[in-house]
């Protein structure tokens, strides 16, 4: 490829690949949601949040919203992570403020119940939402796909929802790790196919969340995290090597540095309690950082907000660096202050 042809590429992309930019890219994880009146707007029109999912017509809505009225550098498809476990087959339902309710998979003959036959049928309107964003995306925003990492997929398919330290996933792991490891492969072959429809859809950059690594010891993390995301980034590089993958391994610790050297990714999502200044030390020069935002400081909002921002700018000069938040957006969060953020992110620094 030559360098023009480099040089035409979106902004977030070029971060990713090392390049140097003119300003960092920036994204907000769920900058789609709750916070946004329009979104409750749409969301009351469906009985519930996965057919908000499965409606391409919403779908690509909703996940245009915040680029209207913000101007991302990014969209990320609006989706959520529990669909690939839904299309496998394990009953999922979002009860109104208790969050995801899963039919708890604990037994081979659960298990066995699992297939991935119906994958790409039940997900074709997820497909049909990504086309149709790409074609409707300014020329400039990049278009991301997404999937949950096997673990985290795993602890809430184990679980049967969410869960402070999810220890009924972590010990079927311990104790039963053929029927585990079995589970974290359909996992893996799911999210693979998955994402690599998500490509031909339309996808440009591709996040992989690993929202739980952190409750996992280190020889677990490598087992059921480091390993199976390894293998993940590495299949779709083969097919996609022009795709960068974000990997997000949240709440991992001093485990970082040994995660991020391992997995291959090009970009890596650092959450709220990561100091920026640390990894910008112990993280791979051409390992492109994203992050890290406290989510309340943008509920707190104001110059102090402002000031957080440009200590990251600090921290990160001459790193190839996607602002972002170190989680996702809450709730309470005001859209006057999302507003102030992007304002200040769009601005070209001296
Ligand atoms: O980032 C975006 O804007 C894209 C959309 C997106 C959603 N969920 C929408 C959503 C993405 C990328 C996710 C990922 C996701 N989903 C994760 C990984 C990221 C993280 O937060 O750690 C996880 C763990 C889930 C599972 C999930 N989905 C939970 C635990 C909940 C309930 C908690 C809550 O906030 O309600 C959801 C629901 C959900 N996913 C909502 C949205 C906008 C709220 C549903 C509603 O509108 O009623």
């Amino acid at each position: 490829m030559g360098l023009g042809v480099q040089s035409d590429e979106k902004l977030l992309v070029r971060a990713l690949k090392g390049e140097a930019v003119e300003r960092a890219p920036f994204w907000l994880m769920r900058q789609a949601g709750r916070y946004l009146p329009e979104y409750r707007e749409i969301r009351k029109e469906v009985p519930d949040f996965l057919s908000l999912c499965y409606s391409p017509d919403l779908a690509v809505e909703v996940t245009l919203q915040p680029i209207r009225r913000f101007g991302m550098d990014a969209a990320i498809l609006f989706s959520d992570i529990l669909v690939v476990p839904d299309a496998l087959g394990v009953k999922v339902a979002f009860q109104q403020g208790e969050g995801p309710v899963l039919e708890p998979i604990r037994t081979p003959q659960a298990l066995d119940q699992l297939s991935l036959g119906r994958l790409h049928d039940h997900l074709s309107p997820v497909y049909a939402t990504l086309s149709r964003l790409r074609a409707a995306l300014p020329p400039e925003t990049a278009l991301i796909g997404f999937a949950g990492a096997p673990w985290t997929l795993a602890a809430y398919v184990v679980e049967g929802g969410g869960s402070k330290d999810f220890a009924a996933a972590r010990t079927l792991a311990r104790r039963e790790p053929e029927l585990f490891g079995r589970l974290i492969d359909l996992l893996s072959d799911a999210i693979v196919a998955f994402l690599d429809r998500q490509v031909q859809a339309g996808a440009e950059v591709l996040q992989l969340f690993d929202s739980w690594a952190g409750a996992l010891p280190p020889d677990q993390l490598e087992r059921w995290s480091i390993a199976p995301v390894r293998r993940i980034i590495a299949e779709l590089k083969a097919r996609h090597p022009n795709v960068p993958v974000i990997h997000f391994p949240r709440g991992v610790g001093l485990s970082l540095e040994h995660v991020a050297r391992a997995v291959g990714a090009a970009g890596i999502g650092l959450d709220t309690a990561v100091p920026m200044d640390e990894a910008v030390r112990v993280l791979p020069p051409d390992l492109c950082l994203q992050g890290n935002l406290d989510p309340v400081d943008l509920v707190a909002g104001g110059a102090p907000m402002l000031e957080r921002v440009a200590a990251l700018r600090q921290a990160t000069k001459g790193r190839p660096w996607i602002f972002n938040l170190g989680h996702g957006v809450l709730q309470q969060t005001d859209p006057g202050e999302v507003q102030r953020l992007s304002d200040e992110l769009r601005r070209v620094p001296a």
